[in-house]
């Protein structure tokens, strides 16, 4: 008798401990909904959202507590992407194609760098808006081309707060039909030879676009234009360094296929050992350092999550000769 109270008691607690956290876990993925704006095709669809969300934010406590315990560099955190799998994250982010070789020129002189922190957006007094890409739009390559130019337009017209350049006009009029696949930030260099770039103000980014829209060519004719752009060697890490520090944003190409990368929230992110580049992301190196907590270097990058990924919408990539970041490293070289 008294066994079989236990036993109903222990049942009783399962059972509203069960429901109640499955209440409660339907009540996170409504306000992660809510705040990320996610609309859904249809309850299948919003299933499977709902699925990833509770799986990715299992997997980024389990994450945190092991970088408590020092097994990690980096945190993690719920953003727009935690309701993804892996699988559509590989599909959102595919791997750019470079089908026009660069028409690379020399670079203009730089001096060898000093190995102390250095940051070009603090150094220079910058005020430089962090851009959100969206979810569904893999436009890294013209929000990393537009980027990059603005920031070196502001250091050569000494404007500490450059207007923010549209990334939208780049994707429409650039993007070739691939503007949200697998185009690349030569494409928008190449264009810009030729073309202004407007600003956001007035041909505005939208995020919202799961396709390239149709360019709007009475904003396009006014507007930055680039004179010369130029390229690293793959690998060449030294060279990455001595444009940084002289105040070149150079544009990297990422792999962002793992949790890791989608996820990351602060610290120095280590990329796993093995990773195979099935997908692009494109950053704006904008500085390096050492991190004494951690006791590793690392470069400091500008990516276009938004600012409520990342540190404030940078990332903190490990720097060493095993983990080489440049990778088809280009920058503008002449406005
Ligand atoms: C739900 O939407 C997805 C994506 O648009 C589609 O592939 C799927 O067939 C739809 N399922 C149902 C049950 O309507």
């Amino acid at each position: 008798m008294f066994k079989l109270l236990v036993f109903c008691a222990l049942f009783m607690v399962m059972g509203i401990g069960h429901g109640f956290n499955h209440g409660q876990n339907l009540k996170d993925f409504d306000d992660f909904t809510i705040l990320y704006n996610k609309l859904y095709a249809n309850t299948s669809v919003r299933t499977f959202a709902n699925y990833n969300f509770i799986n990715n934010r299992n997997h980024i406590a389990q994450h945190n507590a092991q970088e408590e315990r020092k097994h990690s560099t980096y945190r993690e955190a719920v953003n727009q992407f935690s309701d993804l799998s892996l699988h559509q994250i590989i599909n959102l982010f595919p791997k750019a194609q470079y089908t026009v070789p660069a028409q690379n020129s020399t670079p203009t002189a730089t001096t060898e760098p000093t190995d102390t922190d250095f940051d070009i957006i603090t150094g220079m007094g910058l005020t430089i808006d962090v851009e959100d890409q969206g979810t569904h739009c893999s436009s890294s390559w013209a929000y990393a081309a537009a980027k990059a130019i603005e920031i070196m337009n502001g250091i050569q017209t000494a404007e500490s707060t450059p207007e923010p350049l549209s990334a939208q006009e780049l994707i429409d009029c650039a993007g070739m039909g691939t503007g949200c696949t697998t185009q690349n930030p030569q494409t928008a260099f190449d264009f810009l030879k030729l073309t202004g770039l407007a600003t956001a103000a007035d041909y505005p980014n939208n995020n919202g676009l799961a396709t390239q829209g149709v360019c709007v060519t009475d904003q396009i004719l006014t507007g930055i234009k680039l004179e010369a752009y130029s390229t690293i060697k793959d690998g060449d890490d030294i060279a990455l360094k001595r444009f940084v520090f002289n105040n070149i944003p150079v544009i990297v190409e990422y792999n962002p296929d793992t949790f890791g990368f989608m996820e990351y929230s602060s610290g120095v992110y280590v990329p796993p050992k093995k990773t195979k580049a099935i997908g692009s992301q494109f950053l704006v190196v904008v500085g390096y350092g050492h991190d004494a907590d951690l006791d590793l270097d690392y470069w400091r990058c500008l990516n276009s999550f938004g600012t409520t990924w990342g540190e404030n919408g940078y990332i903190r990539i490990i720097r060493s000769a095993k983990y080489p970041l440049a990778k088809n490293a280009i920058f503008p070289n002449t406005l």
